[in-house]
C-alpha cells in the first residue's frame, strides 16, 4: 500500500489520530495535515510520517493536493471545511473521502457526481460508522423488498459522543430532528415516534435522530420514506418527548449554541480509546412496500463507533485503490454490500 500517496487532513484530531493509527498497523504512510502547525507536530513526533500545515483557504489549495493518489478529511465540522477540499480535489483530480455524517455535506458533494466522473475519481462521503454499517444495512434490506416504501435504520452504541461530534450536531440543531418523506428531507412534526427495536443482542428503546443515511440511503436505495433512530434509555425517551422541542427551538439562539459550545469544550471528555475498542456497536434496519412485504437485518460490530470509522475509513481508501470507482456516491455503491462483511469481527443476520 505504500505506493500510493495520501493525505490525512484533521490528522490530530480525536478521530484523525485512530485513523493514522489504523493505517499505520495496516501498512500505509498517510501524509499528516492540519491546520496548527504545533498540533501537528506535537501529534506527528511519534511517527516517521511527512506532515503538511496548511488552512483550507490556502490560495494554492489545488498544487498542495495535486500529486496526493487521495486526501482524506476527518477535519469536521464538514459544513466548513468539506467544500474546499472536494473543490480542490475535483480541480487536481485526487480522490476524496471523508467522515461527515452531516446531511447537507452529503447532499452538496452528490452534486458534484458528473464533475468527478468526468474527472475519474470518487468522491466518498461518510466512510465511518456514520454511514458505512447502516448503508449497507440499507441496501441488504431494499434489495430483498422489490419497490420498499419505507425503510427505518437504528442503530445502538455504549460509548458518548467525542467533542467533535458533539459540537458537530449542536451545529445542525436549528434544523431540528430530520426524516425523509416522499422523497423529501423534512423536519420530523413531533417528539413521541419512541419505538422498541430489536438488535442482535436485546431490544433496545428508539427515537429519531438526524442521520446521514437520510441523504445516504435515499441515494444509495430511492426508497422515498426514511426515518433514523438511535437507541436511548427510557429516561432519555421520555424527557425527549417532553422538552425536546422546547430544547431544539432554544437552540435555534446562536448565542444559546455558543453557549453549549463553550460547556461541550469545558465539560465533555473524548471517549477512552480503550474502552471504545471493546464496546460492541449494533445496526438495525427494515424495509417495507405496498404490499406487505418486508426485511429486517441486525448487524453487531466489534467495536465503538470511533474505533469502527478508523477501520472503515482506512479500508475504504484499500478499496478505492483497489476498485477505482468514480462519481460522488455512497459506501455500499462504491464497494457493494460486501463491503461491511469485510470488516473484521462484523457479524449480519438477515430475518
Ligand atoms: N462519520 C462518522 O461516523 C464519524 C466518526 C467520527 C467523527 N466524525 C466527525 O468527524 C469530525 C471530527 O471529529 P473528532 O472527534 O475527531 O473531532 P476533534 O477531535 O474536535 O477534531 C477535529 C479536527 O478538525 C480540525 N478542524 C475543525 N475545523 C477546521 C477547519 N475549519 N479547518 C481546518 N481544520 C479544522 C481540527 O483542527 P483544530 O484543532 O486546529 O481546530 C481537528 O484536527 C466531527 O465532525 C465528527 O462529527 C464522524
Amino acid at each position: 500500500m505504500t505506493h500510493h500517496k495520501w493525505l490525512l487532513y484533521g490528522a490530530y484530531g480525536y478521530t484523525g489520530r485512530m485513523i493514522t493509527g489504523e493505517a499505520l498497523k495496516r501498512g500505509h504512510r498517510p501524509v499528516l495535515a492540519g491546520r496548527s502547525a504545533s498540533a501537528l507536530q506535537e501529534f506527528a513526533k511519534n511517527f516517521a510520517l511527512d506532515t503538511l500545515v496548511f488552512d483550507l483557504d490556502h490560495p494554492n489549495l489545488v498544487n498542495i493536493v495535486r500529486g496526493f493518489n487521495l486526501v482524506f478529511n476527518a477535519a469536521g465540522p464538514f459544513s466548513k471545511t468539506s467544500e474546499p477540499l472536494v473543490r480542490a480535489c475535483l480541480e487536481a483530480s485526487v480522490n476524496y473521502v471523508d467522515i461527515t455524517g452531516e446531511v447537507a455535506v452529503f447532499e452538496k458533494n452528490f452534486s458534484y457526481d458528473a464533475a468527478a466522473k468526468k474527472q475519474g475519481i470518487v468522491i466518498l462521503s461518510g466512510v465511518g460508522f456514520d454511514v458505512v454499517p447502516t448503508d449497507c444495512a440499507a441496501k441488504q434490506v431494499c434489495d430483498r423488498v422489490p419497490q420498499a416504501t419505507d425503510l427505518e435504520i437504528a442503530f445502538a452504541i455504549s460509548t458518548g459522543g467525542s467533542t467533535g461530534t458533539l459540537s458537530t450536531a449542536l451545529e445542525a440543531a436549528p434544523q431540528g430532528i430530520l426524516e425523509r418523506r416522499a422523497g423529501q428531507i423534512v423536519p420530523i412534526s413531533h417528539f413521541s415516534d419512541n419505538k422498541r427495536v430489536a438488535f442482535m443482542d436485546r431490544s433496545r428503546t428508539v427515537m429519531p435522530i438526524t442521520w446521514g443515511d437520510l441523504a445516504t440511503a435515499y441515494r444509495t436505495t430511492g426508497v422515498p420514506n426514511i426515518s433514523t433512530y438511535v437507541a436511548v434509555s427510557p429516561a432519555v425517551a421520555a424527557g425527549t418527548r417532553l422538552f425536546g422541542k422546547f430544547v431544539f427551538s432554544l437552540l435555534k439562539n446562536s448565542l444559546v449554541r455558543r453557549l453549549a459550545q463553550w460547556l461541550i469544550k469545558l465539560l465533555i471528555k473524548n471517549p477512552n480509546p480503550t474502552t471504545s475498542w471493546n464496546a460492541k456497536s449494533y445496526v438495525w434496519a427494515r424495509a417495507r412496500n405496498n404490499e406487505g412485504r418486508q426485511a429486517e437485518v441486525q448487524i453487531e460490530l466489534p467495536c465503538g463507533p470511533y474505533p469502527f470509522t478508523a477501520v472503515a475509513g482506512v479500508a475504504s481508501v484499500e478499496r478505492i485503490f483497489r476498485d477505482r470507482p468514480t462519481g460522488a456516491t455512497t459506501p455500499a455503491l462504491a464497494f457493494g454490500t460486501d463491503f461491511l462483511s469485510s470488516l473484521p469481527g462484523t457479524k449480519i443476520l438477515n430475518t
